[in-house]
């Protein structure tokens, strides 16, 4: 009897990580607001590493092994692959080991490049103008004639997602390629996304050759995606921009929450498992999440659980359960700090090491450091990791709930 042998495992890549220099005028997050045309600096002034990754971005899509380059934008890192070949595009589903039905955003660095894929609806002209370039995702039709875009990007789907970010840098990049740029997350699947340079080496090193590091992103949670295709307009996806200023602009009145918010979820007083497609956002450490407001008593969530790692994760009305001068700074890196320290019981016998993140109270600045400290979180062993919710609100917050909402393995009211 013959058997076929399993084909061979992809050879194991030297990743490296590219600077850019600080001085470089491409490495602020955000681009000045030339909507149509993008003008590149003049050649002295485009980092050799950008070059570089762009000769990579164009070369690459001619062999038959082809991998993506992870490049920075003001939401989180993507992991980019020319959006009009099919082999490029296969090399990111093979990467990050992400399901082949959940399609990829394309990136483009000026409408000039748009237009050659798509027209773009009346319903999204005051939107582009308003939030172009930034982190806003829109879906459009797929073009079937002109330009094509791989069928991998789209997963099958009539739609296309288009975002034009506001990173120089990633714009920069996309126009030395000169072609619109499939990009997803630059994490592997079921990680949370990468907001530093390093959190892609972490889950990509050997499977990817080039990351072109900018610096830790500015915003830390993905673009909002939009489908203005349907009536009434969809949010699919909170994130950047908040629905509040979607709905102050014509024709976006009445758009409708096409994701599950706090309402949704359901406000019960019972502990939640949320239901899902796929493992998302997730560190190694299960993840529970108390919505509530309400102080948590570390020491009792613990009872007969066997924890001896805890990440504590607070973002406005917790105590701190580390002393400001009593914990050791283990980290301190990208706006927080995580401090240890010992979780002791009334007799001062130690329950646990607890390690304790404070992300503020602004809003962004939980939304820049949220996935930055579940991975620190990680890094640092945490067994569990109890986060505070913030409020649900119509902006950022919106973005910050979904996203834990999906990470977690538990919800608490
Ligand atoms: O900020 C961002 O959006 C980042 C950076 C790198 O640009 N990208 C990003 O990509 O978050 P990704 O692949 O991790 O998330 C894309 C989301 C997914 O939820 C996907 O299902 C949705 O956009 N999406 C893409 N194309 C779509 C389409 N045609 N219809 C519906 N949803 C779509
Ligand atoms: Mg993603």
């Amino acid at each position: 009897m013959s058997t076929t042998n399993p084909p061979p495992p992809p050879p194991k890549l030297k990743t490296r990580i590219l600077n850019i220099p600080p001085s470089s005028p491409l490495g602020s997050w955000s681009s000045p607001n030339s909507l149509q045309t993008w003008t590149l600096p003049p050649t002295p002034l485009i980092p050799p590493s950008l070059t570089l990754a762009a000769t990579a971005l164009t070369t690459s899509t001619a062999s038959s092994f082809s991998t993506p380059v992870a490049f920075p934008t003001e939401t989180v890192y993507g992991l980019g692959a020319d959006a009009t070949s099919s082999t490029a595009v296969k090399g990111i589903y093979t990467a990050k080991g992400r399901p082949s039905d959940n399609p990829l955003i394309v990136h483009v660095s000026d409408l000039s490049m748009l237009n050659t894929l798509s027209t773009i609806p009346e319903i999204y002209h005051e939107l582009i103008s308003k939030f172009w370039p930034g982190p806003l995702t829109i879906l459009l039709p797929v073009p079937t004639s002109g330009q094509l875009l791989a069928p991998e990007v789209t997963a099958g789907l009539t739609t296309f997602g288009a975002r034009m970010p506001d990173s120089p840098l990633a714009r920069a990049l996309i126009q030395l390629v000169g072609k619109p740029l499939a990009a997803p997350s630059a994490n592997a699947s079921t990680r949370p996304s990468p907001t530093k340079a390093v959190h892609v080496l972490e889950d990509l090193e050997g499977k990817i050759e080039l990351i072109l590091d900018g610096g830790d992103c500015e915003s830390g949670v993905e673009s909002t995606v939009v489908d203005g295709l349907c009536n009434p307009p969809v949010v699919l996806r909170p994130g950047g921009v908040g629905i509040e200023e979607i709905r102050q602009v014509k024709g976006w009145e009445g758009v409708v929450k096409g994701y599950k918010d706090r309402s949704e979820v359901g406000e019960g007083h019972k502990p939640r498992a949320p239901g899902m497609k796929y493992k998302h956002y997730s560190p190694r450490a299960r993840v529970v999440l108390f919505e509530g407001h309400k102080p948590v008593n570390v020491g009792k969530e613990l009872e007969g659980g066997g924890q001896k790692k805890v990440g504590v994760i607070r973002t406005g009305e917790w105590e701190g359960l580390v002393g400001e001068t009593e914990g050791r700074i283990e980290s301190e890196e990208g706006g927080f700090a995580v401090r240890q320290g010992s979780l002791r019981d009334e007799e001062g016998k130690e329950l646990a090491t607890v390690l304790d993140v404070d992300l503020g109270r602004d809003v962004k600045g939980v939304a820049h450091g949220l996935f930055a400290a579940l991975r620190e979180l990680d890094r640092l062993g945490a067994d569990i990791i109890f986060v505070e919710g913030v409020s649900d609100g119509d902006d950022i917050a919106a973005a910050v709930m979904n996203r834990l909402r999906k990470a977690a393995s538990e919800i608490r009211p």
